[in-house]
């Protein structure tokens, strides 16, 4: 059973998603990780990330490794964690160029569909896997938030964390990143006709998971 649950940054997939896979007994996949990985990889080598040969042939010599363990996912690139390092605003604002170049998203797509085999049940997460990387998914939800909203969440999340970054910046950056998401040529942010929209900005992460559960439980009978 796949359960595949898209949306813009900063919605609230990932944190969603989770809790989902644990409801369901399903494992959790975060493909953003996976565009994340190939970027730090490709700047840990010095490799240009606009150079699409190059980046073909770092991603084939090395070993990436995406571990489910205790409901997370654990990144590892030659054998070294790179689950915090993913995550950093460098990486965040490098992805952009491996998540434009097809050939590059075509490797990562057969990457996510190996993964999802291995198991019964998944609950998979990012852009375009309603969409593109699985079709034929049993259950697909789209989520949806103001973009004042979503950066509001990401301010809350970074001083819980103890950094102060302006709130019109963040707001600056989702727009941004939804632009470059949205209209990219292949694999694009975009709801697929077949799945759910969720709207989450007056709901927690509590709610949008027992919307999902009201829709499978519906079609479980
Ligand atoms: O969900 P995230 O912020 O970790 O994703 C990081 C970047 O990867 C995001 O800017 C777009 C890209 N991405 C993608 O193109 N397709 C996916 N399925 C998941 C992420």
């Amino acid at each position: 059973m796949i359960v595949t649950i898209d949306g813009p940054a900063g919605v609230g997939k990932s944190t969603v998603a989770k809790m989902l896979a644990a409801r369901l007994d399903a494992v959790f996949l975060d493909t953003g990780a996976t565009y994340r990985a190939v970027t730090l990889a490709a700047m840990n080598a010095g490799v240009d990330l606009t150079d699409i040969q190059a980046v073909l042939s770092l991603m084939t010599r090395t070993k990436f490794e995406f571990v489910h363990a205790d409901n997370a996912l654990k990144v590892t690139i030659d054998g070294v964690d790179a689950t915090a390092d993913i995550r950093r605003v460098d990486v965040t604002e490098n992805v952009k160029h491996i998540a434009s170049q097809g050939a590059l998203r075509a490797e990562l797509v057969k990457l996510q569909q190996a993964f999802a085999e291995q198991f019964e049940k998944i609950v998979t997460e990012g852009r375009d896997q309603g969409t593109v990387v699985f079709p034929n998914a049993k259950f697909k939800f789209f989520l949806t938030a103001d973009a004042e909203e979503r950066a509001r969440r990401r301010h809350e999340e970074l001083k819980a964390g103890g950094t102060e970054i302006a709130f019109d910046v963040l707001v600056e950056q989702i727009v941004q990143r939804d632009a470059s998401d949205e209209n990219r040529k292949v694999g694009p942010l975009k709801r697929a006709d077949d799945a759910v929209a969720i709207d989450t900005t007056h709901l927690d992460a509590e709610g949008v998971v027992e919307e999902m559960i009201k829709v499978i439980e519906a079609a479980h009978g």
